[in-house]
């Protein structure tokens, strides 16, 4: 058996952050982000957190789904912005949609995150102990990015995804890599309000980025894992309907589409929309892509995802 997604929800705050916002704070200016991201929009949490953010989503999904809460075997969120370090955003969201028989948990893979969670997820439905998953990504960013540093702060936004998966027939392929040695490339100290509130005492950091460091290394490996999953499934390129890609930055999806040599509708974005919402960015697209309705039985499908770690990877589904 493998996981088939049967219901998705998301949702992002109200607070939209334009690029013209973004330029009366630090030197910047609509030309230079749109040209260098893609991004145009970003939303920003003002009363919302990771957790509630997390449970709208999933609430949706839920919906969507129509299966039973109580049917739900495990809850998975991938999230490097917990609200608090115990209990799991995870727990706050069994409890809020009542799925008392589901085992929780937290991941954090930053951007990698929410294909990790899924990745996870198979591996229990193909041994059998799990029936029915959901699985999230949620993250309040704009909590820890640096509002005065303009190569940071104009690519993120915050967000939250939810899938409902369920078993059924099929085939998943999957592959995950980490490189922990290269991780300072891309790193956060701070992890609770708390901490944050007292950041300046404390001396801990935002996120901090070498963005030519992420470029580089997302334009080799994310080409190279595609086709890596895509010989272990013995599946010709052409063959995908779509491919799903971490929302990290336009032109990097762009140098992806020229180096695969695929079609560039066959590769969605909404990066435009929402900017990098790191493990938020593949779900809140997926959610798009359903209620569009793209998705149809007996696709051939690509998910793929990178960030901080480092880590990459990218699962062939075909269900
Ligand atoms: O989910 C994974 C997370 N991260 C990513 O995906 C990020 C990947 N990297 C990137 O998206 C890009 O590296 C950035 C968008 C972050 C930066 O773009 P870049 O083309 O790599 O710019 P840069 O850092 O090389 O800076 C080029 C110039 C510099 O000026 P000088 O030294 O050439 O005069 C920067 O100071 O652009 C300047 N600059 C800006 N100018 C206007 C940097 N940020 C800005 C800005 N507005 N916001």
């Amino acid at each position: 058996m493998v996981g088939k997604i049967v219901g998705t929800g998301s949702y992002v705050p109200d607070n939209v952050l334009t690029n013209e916002d973004l330029s009366k704070m630090v030197d910047t200016n609509d030309e230079w982000i749109l040209e260098r991201t893609g991004i145009k929009t970003r939303y920003i949490t003002e009363d919302d957190t990771t957790s509630s953010m997390a449970i709208k989503s999933a609430v949706k999904a839920m919906d969507d789904s129509k299966v039973d809460p109580m049917d739900i075997d495990m809850i998975i969120v991938a999230t490097l912005t917990p609200d608090v370090l115990v209990p799991s955003v995870s727990c706050y969201v069994q409890a809020h949609i009542g799925a008392r028989n589901a085992q929780c948990m937290d991941i954090n893979s930053a951007c990698t995150g929410f294909l990790m969670a899924y990745q996870i997820v198979q591996s229990y439905i193909q041994c059998g102990t799990v029936r029915n998953a959901l699985v999230i990504g949620s993250e309040n960013l704009s909590a820890i990015t640096d509002f005065t540093d303009r190569s940071n702060c104009i690519i993120f936004g915050d967000g939250a995804g939810a899938c409902v998966i369920s078993a059924t027939e099929g085939r998943v392929i999957s592959i995950m890599h980490t490189d922990g040695e290269r991780g300072k490339v891309l790193e956060a100290e701070s992890r609770t309000p708390k901490d944050w509130m007292e950041r300046e005492k404390k001396k801990l950091t935002y996120i901090r980025m070498d963005g030519q460091e992420v470029f580089k290394f997302a334009t080799k490996e994310v080409p190279n894992v595609i086709n890596e999953v895509l010989e272990k499934a013995k599946v010709n390129i052409e063959e995908i309907d779509y491919f799903i890609l971490h929302q990290a930055n336009k032109r990097i999806i762009d140098f992806i589409v020229k180096r695969l040599k695929i079609d560039a509708d066959k590769v969605p974005t909404n990066i435009e929309r929402f900017g990098n919402t790191s493990a938020a960015s593949i779900p809140l697209l997926i959610d798009e892509m359903n209620r569009a309705g793209k998705f149809k039985d007996a696709q051939k499908l690509v998910i793929a995802g990178f960030g901080g770690g480092l880590s990459w990877g990218a699962s062939y589904i075909e269900i």
